[in-house]
């Protein structure tokens, strides 16, 4: 297994990712940077210091790296961090990922309008928005792109005590096949990864919160589900999802539009 890639020289490119302070995205962003793109990353304030060191290692490739502030729950932040990214870095914004995104774990009975609501206008609410004025812009520049979002093994497959989740995970795939749809006119492909178990701050959160549910100790609900699903035999590391993201982005990957890609180690198996 090697997470190591090789720095590629720069495409002149650049790629816009949410939600890149750590985990999946932070994966992803230095992946995209070792393949050549200039990243600018949008993720909220509380998350400033972690973004700073991920662009520090951007530009350690040599890559061009700004941050800029989004809570995707609010579409106006959104739109201005694609026109701040654009207007500092200029027009080539080819790769967006819709990458930030939350989950709750509670049963349903206990789930409040607000904290579903919460979780759809991160999860979906915010990726739909932050694929549109990404699209938007890209259609703009005249020379197509490449939009990809955070789906997840329960795009196809949800679970107890994460229902709400589930449910955004679901929608992601439709709306990924509907601008696939729309947009292939434009040159513009656009994809979703499903990811299984992944070793971020994410998975320690719902750890914690189904031990609590199931009367189990902190680590044993990740443990357990880690050697009962994953057919592979081990947890999944960030930069698993980023392999494929990278793939998908790239000229590899020019045929595959539309699609929710598994990635979780034969865990929906
Ligand atoms: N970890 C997993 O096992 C797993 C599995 C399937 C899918 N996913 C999906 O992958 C994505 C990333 O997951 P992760 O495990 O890296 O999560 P994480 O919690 O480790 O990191 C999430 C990032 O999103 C940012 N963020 C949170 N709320 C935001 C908001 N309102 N606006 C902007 N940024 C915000 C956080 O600051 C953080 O940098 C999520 O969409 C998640 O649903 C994760």
């Amino acid at each position: 297994m090697s997470f190591a890639s090789p720095v590629k020289a720069s495409l002149k490119r650049i790629a816009f990712v949410t939600g890149a302070g750590q985990g999946i995205g932070r994966a992803i962003a230095t992946r995209l940077a070792r393949d050549g793109y200039d990243v600018s990353i949008a993720d909220i304030p509380a998350a400033q210091s972690k973004v700073d060191d991920v662009l520090s290692e951007i530009k350690s490739y040599g890559r061009e790296a700004i941050s800029v502030h989004a809570d995707v729950r609010e579409p106006k932040q959104l739109e201005s961090a694609i026109a701040e990214t654009v207007d500092k870095l200029g027009p080539r914004l080819f790769v967006s990922v819709a990458n930030a995104g939350v989950t709750q774990v509670k049963p349903l009975l206990e789930c409040t309008p607000e904290f579903i609501g919460n979780e759809v206008r991160i999860n979906l609410l915010g990726l739909m928005n932050t694929h549109i004025f990404a699209a938007k812009q890209m259609v703009k520049q005249g020379f197509g792109g490449r939009i990809v979002g955070a789906g997840s093994i329960a795009s196809y497959r949800t679970a107890e005590n994460l229902g709400p989740y589930g449910a955004t995970k679901f929608a992601v795939r439709g709306f990924t096949e509907a601008a696939a749809k729309e947009w292939a006119q434009y040159g513009i492909r656009v994809n979703a990864y499903g990811p299984g178990i992944v070793d971020t701050p994410m998975w320690d959160h719902i750890d914690r919160e189904l031990a609590r549910i199931e009367g189990i100790s902190v680590g044993d609900a990740k443990a357990l589900r880690v050697k009962r699903d994953i057919k592979l035999g081990r947890i999944q590391q960030p930069e698993d999802v980023a392999k494929l993201v990278s793939f998908l982005v790239s000229d590899e990957g020019e045929y595959i539009t539309g699609q929710t890609i598994k990635t979780c180690g034969g865990a929906s198996l």
